[in-house]
């Protein structure tokens, strides 16, 4: 990986105007087996661009041998490609796994558009998605499903494909969209036997996922907003610091590029993420996940990374990487302010952003639980260090920041934990009494293994904020945002295990404008 970094913008970034081609520039590769079997994407919305992604692929899901291969897109307003229609090329290039990653600029604020590629003889699915409307202008309604955790080897996609039915505007993708295990005996479906380490392993892991026919479709139907957790590259690592599973390598910074670079030729990101600080993928660089768009008056969206620049877990078992619970009592870190879970330059960024946030709602996607949860039923305390009650400090930092810029209807949506919690945001979690400030939802894994509802009557009573909470369920959350109201319908497929699950809902909750009370209806 030794690209250096105006070479990978080259490659990554196939920013095109309107441009016609002859067809011999594209149509002059050959392929054995459907170069698209990993389907369409679209992502990172704005009112006026979007990134339109493919990877071409081989026969048998094997990488293309290949050097770079020049692909054509068109975009236009109708299925039938005929209405404003824009095209350009773009390169596939070799050394990033023949992905394409096009952002399309100069596009009409809250549109819905039509994507497709060709390469070869080939043309892929048609994908749809849309831009968001222009900042400051009026926006009536914003459908987003959010979603997370879809461990390939725990059960079916069937939740993409009943999400389908949503008609959504976005999906947000709050992370493990792969899990890096090696394969398991007791799965419902099966991966390699061994660990994801390398690029190709990483790919290829990527490629098993993207094969599925309930996700592709998912993809295809509208943008998606992504952020990562730990599983991207392994269990419970934090920063530049290893996880606790699978073998121990030599050099986890190297393995965290090959698996943040696996992770870009994978999903519909702007090459722009690729930016800051670089010599290429190097060893150990930043990966810019995190960002803010707004959807016109309606709605300012943030998606954070709490994997890549924070401190680790503080007190884990023997000293050991990776996580555990923790009583609060025994651990000297716990409530030390310099530990951070965003880091000193997301947490500035964020704070700067909220400041200058919608009017209407502001919904903080990340990765997970935001509010207190003693775990611990009656005295005493045990706490998750994986998440934010692990970096209190941070967490406090984060409320006060909604309070000091008295950020409208604050909505935290998070995943990791494999189960629906919904509850309020307090100024002061440990005084019950103290202002509310917003809303959470964190929802549960689309496929993950969950865990038992038995006891968790008990753990609710000692977190009075949640008002309700479910491991036993997997699915996705929908938020539906209008000036007044925001309505979340926690989905739940009927049976994981089965590729024909059926779909019901766990609950729904309103929220007022301006009024942060869950009302169940
Ligand atoms: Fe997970």
């Amino acid at each position: 990986m030794a690209m250096d970094r105006r070479r990978l913008l080259q490659l990554a970034g196939s920013v095109a105007g309107t441009l016609w081609l002859p067809r011999s520039a594209w149509s002059q590769v050959r392929f054995d087996a459907d170069p698209f079997a990993l389907g369409v994407a679209s992502g990172s919305p704005t009112h006026d661009t979007v990134v339109l992604w493919t990877r071409l692929l081989g026969a048998d899901a094997q990488a293309l041998t290949a050097g770079d291969i020049t692909v054509r897109w068109e975009m236009a307003q109708d299925a039938q490609f005929t209405q404003g229609l824009r095209s350009g090329q773009a390169t596939a290039p070799a050394e990033l796994a023949h992905a394409v990653h096009v952002e399309v600029p100069g596009l009409e604020p809250d549109r819905w558009y039509h994507y497709r590629f060709m390469a070869g003889d080939a043309v892929s699915p048609t994908g749809r998605t849309r831009t968001f409307a222009a900042p400051g202008t009026p926006a009536r309604k914003l459908r987003l499903a959010y979603a997370s955790c879809q461990h390939w080897e725990h059960g079916y996609y069937s939740a993409y494909r009943h999400m389908l039915d949503e008609h959504l505007d976005a999906v947000l993708f709050l992370g493990d969209y792969i899990y890096e295990y090696g394969g398991s005996r007791d799965a419902v479906r099966t991966v390699a036997s061994h660990s994801v380490v390398t690029l190709d392993e990483y790919r290829a892991r990527y490629a098993l996922y993207k094969g599925d026919a309930d996700l592709q479709h998912m993809h295809a139907a509208c943008p998606w907003l992504m952020t990562w957790d730990d599983h991207e590259v392994q269990n419970d690592y934090a920063g530049l610091s290893p996880g606790s599973h699978g073998p121990v390598v030599a050099d986890f910074a190297a393995r965290r590029a090959a698996a943040y670079q696996a992770y870009y030729e994978h999903m519909p990101l702007r090459a722009s993420v690729l930016t800051r600080a670089m010599a290429g993928l190097a060893q150990g660089a930043e990966m810019r996940l995190y960002g803010s768009v707004a959807h016109g008056d309606l709605a300012t969206l943030y998606l954070l990374d709490d994997r890549q620049y924070r401190d680790p877990q503080a007190c884990t078992k023997d000293g050991a990487p990776g996580s555990s619970t923790v009583d609060p009592a025994t651990c000297s870190l716990w409530n030390d302010p310099r530990r951070t879970l965003l880091g000193a330059a997301q947490e500035r960024w964020l704070a700067d952003a909220l400041a200058r946030g919608s009017h209407g709602w502001n919904l903080i996607a990340q990765q997970t639980l935001f509010g207190l949860r003693d775990l611990k039923p009656g005295p005493g305390q045990r706490f998750s260090n994986d998440g934010w009650d692990g970096y209190a400090p941070a967490r406090t930092r984060l409320t006060d920041a909604l309070q000091r810029h008295a950020v409208a209807n604050p909505v935290l949506l998070g995943g990791d934990v494999h189960a629906n919690w919904v509850g309020h945001v307090k100024a002061d979690y440990t005084r019950p009494n103290s202002a509310t400030l917003g809303v959470e939802f964190c929802g549960t894994s689309i496929t993950s293994h969950g865990g038992s509802n038995d006891k968790l009557d008990r753990v609710l009573a000692e977190n009075p904020h949640f008002v309700l909470a479910d491991r036993e369920r997997r699915g996705y959350g929908v938020v539906e945002l209008t000036p007044r109201q925001l309505t979340t319908t926690l989905r739940t497929v009927t049976d994981v295990i089965r590729p024909d699950s059926g779909v019901e809902t766990l609950a729904t909750f309103a929220v007022r404008q301006g009024r942060p009370v869950l009302e169940r209806v």
